[in-house]
């Protein structure tokens, strides 16, 4: 039995029926930009968020762009930002305008280390951008307390984490703005390209609106140089459905993840993050950690399981950042992560027999070994 790593045409069985309507109503209206089903959409999405406003943008990586934006980034100030992450969340930071500083990474999370990011702060630090890895919130408590120490400001990167909680609260509405992504593959995912930008701070979210539509108060009038950054009509219809569906995905990846962790427990040297008791992750990815990453990576693959590296190397050592990052620079945690962690099937719809063979395949490369 080959195991995919993802199949998306599952979700969308679930939701073709009320998807072609709306698609329909969408192309019969025209409305194809920022239409209703984009406002409908922005409503949902900060009810669900329990945040009284949010923003639709064409992207996640424009959420995070058009967040610091907001927050008035500019050359010279420093944001700090977790080593072991998707490039985007750097790429933002200087796309921004702004000096990223890459911090070292938990150990038993791969989320933002506050010690480590304590350490880095200078006079000319503004803000915190952390990120949910995997779906599982970053401390929030300690990164928080940090931030009102030093003045600073906490955007939170939660492209991987749509619907997780925060010691009862929803990630999304825990810093001064968050930065989401739809993209397919996500737990909340359109089917093209989408993002949105939540706060707590309705105007602030409006002051990102403005960003993202040309900096346009009203027809042909800019009061600031925004960028073209909105979500279109489609692509909102999709996420309208998918969206009723989220917190019953989230808690079949929940039961998947457990029954990995129970099929896995004791097998070879894999080691697990851990959750902080009180916080809900929902499993964007179940990564798991062992020093024979690369072997078990083509086991699975020649067995026909699909999985994958998210993400091989730390952003310190990404070619793109040589000028910005200092050439001593040793982020330990970061870099080891990179180089052991390992991302399984994970979807909701996926079946217990496919998590069973997968974990299967794994309990039949360490037994080979010993
Ligand atoms: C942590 C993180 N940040 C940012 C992004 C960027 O989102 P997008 O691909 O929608 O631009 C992603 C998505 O891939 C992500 O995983």
């Amino acid at each position: 039995m080959n195991v995919p790593i993802l199949d998306l045409t599952r979700a969308h069985r679930r939701i073709a029926a009320d998807l072609d309507r709306r698609w329909r109503e969408v192309v019969a209206r025209t409305a194809f930009v920022l239409g209703p089903e984009v406002r409908e959409f922005e409503a949902a999405w900060a009810r669900f968020l329990e945040v009284p406003q949010t923003v639709a943008v064409a992207n996640g990586t424009d959420a995070l762009i058009l967040a610091l934006r907001a927050l008035g980034v500019g050359p010279g100030d420093e944001v700090l930002l977790p080593a072991f992450t998707f490039f985007a969340t750097v790429e933002a930071v200087v796309l921004a305008g702004g000096t990223p500083v890459l911090c070292d990474v938990e150990e038993a999370t791969c989320n933002l280390d506050s010690a480590a990011a304590a350490a880095r702060i200078t006079p000319r630090t503004v803000g915190i951008l952390g990120v949910h890895l995997y779906g599982r919130p970053f401390d929030f408590a300690a990164l928080g307390a940090l931030a009102a120490r030093h003045g600073l400001w906490i955007v939170e990167d939660a492209a991987q984490a749509h619907g997780a909680r925060w010691q009862g609260r929803r990630v999304g509405g825990l810093g001064e703005l968050a930065a989401w992504s739809f993209y397919p593959t996500k737990n909340l995912g359109c089917y093209g390209d989408g993002g949105a930008v939540s706060g707590r701070d309705p105007d602030l979210v409006a002051r990102v609106a403005l960003h993202a539509n040309h900096g346009q108060t009203g027809r042909y009038h800019h009061t600031l140089v925004g960028a073209n950054s909105r979500l279109d009509s489609l692509q909102a219809a999709v996420l309208n459905c998918r969206l009723a569906l989220l917190d019953e995905d989230n808690a079949a990846r929940r039961r998947h993840a457990a029954r990995y962790q129970e099929r896995l427990a004791g097998v070879g040297d894999l080691r697990w993050p851990t959750e902080r008791p009180g916080d809900e992750p929902v499993f964007h990815q179940v990564a798991i950690r062992t020093a024979h990453r690369d072997a078990l990576l083509a086991h699975l693959q020649a067995a026909g399981i699909g999985c994958a590296v998210h993400y091989p190397a730390p952003l310190h050592q990404q070619p793109a950042l040589a000028g910005l990052v200092p050439p001593d620079l040793d982020l330990p945690v970061a870099t080891r992560a990179a180089a052991e962690v390992l991302c399984l099937p994970i979807f909701a719809e996926l079946t217990g027999e496919e998590v069973d063979r997968t974990c299967e395949a794994i309990a039949e490369f360490f037994a080979r070994r010993t």
